[in-house]
């Protein structure tokens, strides 16, 4: 085509106005520490000339009906008060004039349930969404454009222009709080730390061998006798050297109401809890405290030790009974589509050596001990079905056969998450390999915490990619994201938690949200700079960052 020389002026002239205007935000060209810093990386980032000041005078606008877009403004003004020591004042969108931040929802259907636009200008921000939680996004962004050296009264944001939206739609971290027991003061931190990374679900593995932490009102003993260890081994115990314990009691339960606290608290801040109970193994607490639910019939106790407790629910009725009186209550109280049920490290030990199981095993038709875990998982995932919730395992309850809807979370590697796709099965990603923030984050272990083992620092995290090229676009979409695990039977302190989170959640936040032709680990390791400044003003501990 032709272009005529009025129209290559006018072509050029407004190229250079768009060139003044903005620096385009690439990943070929940018040095980083002219912009922004935001971890996970938008999908898209204009950056335009000037900025925006937020005074004492500024105010957050939203719609004047919409009684929950006020709490997000509510809570951008707490984003803003950490930093800045003051609040704004929230007012009516119909009232809004200039100096102001406005909160939107509209017709945006480009992105999804979770992305936002946010434009600063020197007049004021705007942030649009076609959902609530996009705006709490938005915001959450905003937060990164705070500068992290603020001038008193003031904070200055620089002109941008986002369009952001997620790539997955789970992005999980998991907290064990069986090992160790942590308060509900601390679970919320947690919360609002995945928060501030764009997470949206947050796994709590409630039960396990060393401890049972929810309130079941029909079996007050699972608290009780439950929640409670004797003590606790000292450290990794090697090999042909005798354990030590340290003689002090360990334990504590949430009650439901703290649990309907948290759920809130979650809510509020558009993450879903998803509650782990688990079987058939990992039982040894709940079988302390009703030893009928065992093999044995033996009385035991809460384990002291870590490692795979052989105590393992038997397949009586009475049983299956007790585990759906359990996650009925369970449901009752979380309203997560997703119940996880475990599933995992499940040794057969005590259903091989028992006559009792061996006869059922006969009598049901089945072929070994792993087909009974199965005929285990599909019974009680039928139970599960028929309350309106899906099943979540771990990626052992592909052994013996899959329950028919079940997701699978997929540990031991990425094998079992491409099996389960290939069978047309819902897949989280959350390889040890990649995922496991109870790993070591240095090779010089003596310098760092102890730790289970492992080796896994910020930049193996962020090579991750979750959906495997193997797979056909179609068994792709059962990809549903990824998620980190925090395991703590070496992290007994909330100073400790912190440590092996961050920054590595970073990296995971990054490869769950951003889309995957941006991610960038120079890129990403610069912006890391300015995010670790934010956990420094938050009071968040984090491993320092490598050179
Ligand atoms: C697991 O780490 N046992 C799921």
């Amino acid at each position: 085509m032709k272009t005529s020389g009025y129209s290559f002026f006018i072509k050029t002239l407004l190229l250079c106005m768009f060139v003044l205007l903005f620096n385009k935000c690439t990943q070929e060209n940018k040095t980083v520490s002219e912009f922004p810093s935001i971890i996970p990386a938008p999908v898209s980032m204009l950056i335009g000339k000037g900025q925006f000041t937020i005074t004492p005078q500024t105010q957050i606008a939203y719609p004047g009906e919409n009684s929950e877009i006020r709490k997000i403004g509510e809570y951008l003004n707490e984003l803003v008060n950490e930093y800045a020591g003051f609040y704004l004042s929230l007012i009516e969108l119909d009232n809004a004039g200039a100096n102001c931040i406005s909160l939107q929802t509209g017709d945006f259907p480009d992105l999804g349930q979770e992305g936002y636009n946010l434009k600063s200008s020197k007049k004021g921000v705007q942030i649009t969404a076609g959902q609530p939680n996009g705006l709490f996004y938005g915001i959450i962004t905003l937060w990164q454009l705070f500068p992290t050296n603020q001038v008193e009264n003031t904070l200055a944001i620089p002109a941008v222009e986002i369009m952001d939206k997620p790539r997955y739609k789970w992005r999980g971290a998991h907290l064990d709080v069986c090992r160790h027991f942590f308060s509900v003061e601390f679970v919320k931190k947690y919360i609002d730390i995945l928060a501030r990374h764009k997470l949206n679900m947050f796994h709590w593995h409630l039960t396990e061998d060393q401890g049972w932490r929810i309130e079941i009102n029909k079996y007050p003993l699972l608290t009780e006798v439950g929640a409670w260890r004797d003590e606790t081994v000292i450290g990794r115990p090697r090999r042909n050297t005798p354990v030590q314990f340290d003689g002090i009691r360990h334990g504590g339960f949430y009650t439901q109401d703290e649990i309907r606290d948290v759920i809130q608290y979650a809510a509020n801040r558009y993450i879903t809890v998803i509650p782990e109970i688990e079987m058939p193994g990992h039982a040894q607490a709940a079988i302390a405290a009703y030893p009928e639910l065992g093999c044995t019939g033996e009385k035991v106790s809460v384990r002291t030790t870590w490692g795979i407790s052989p105590y393992i629910y038997n397949v009586e009725d009475e049983t299956f009974e007790f585990l759906e009186n359990v996650l009925s209550e369970v449901i009752d109280l979380f309203p997560s589509q997703y119940i996880h049920i475990g599933g995992d490290e499940a040794r057969k030990d005590q259903w091989e050596a028992s006559k009792r199981i061996q006869q059922q095993i006969k009598d049901l038709g089945l072929q070994n001990e792993d087909e009974l875990q199965s005929y285990f998982i599909k019974r009680i995932e039928k139970f599960i079905n028929s309350k309106g919730k899906n099943l979540i395992g771990w990626d052992e309850i592909l052994e013996g056969g899959l329950a028919p809807n079940a997701t699978v979370m997929s540990w031991r590697g990425i094998s079992g998450g491409i099996e389960a796709a290939r069978e047309g099965h819902d897949v989280i990603m959350s390889p040890t390999t990649h995922c496991y923030f109870d790993y070591y984050q240095s090779q010089n272990r003596e310098q760092e915490p102890l730790a289970i083992g492992g080796y896994l620092p910020v930049d193996t995290v962020y090579a991750f990619e979750p959906t495997p090229a193997e797979l056909s676009e179609e068994e792709t979409k059962h990809i549903l994201g990824v998620q980190a695990n925090v395991w703590t039977e070496y992290i007994s302190t909330t100073e400790g938690v912190e440590y092996m989170l961050l920054p590595r959640l970073c990296a995971l936040s990054e490869i769950a949200w951003s889309p995957k032709e941006i991610r960038d680990w120079e890129d990403f390791r610069a912006r890391l700079n300015t995010q670790v400044k934010r956990y420094e003003t938050m009071g968040w501990n984090y491993r320092p960052l490598d050179e």
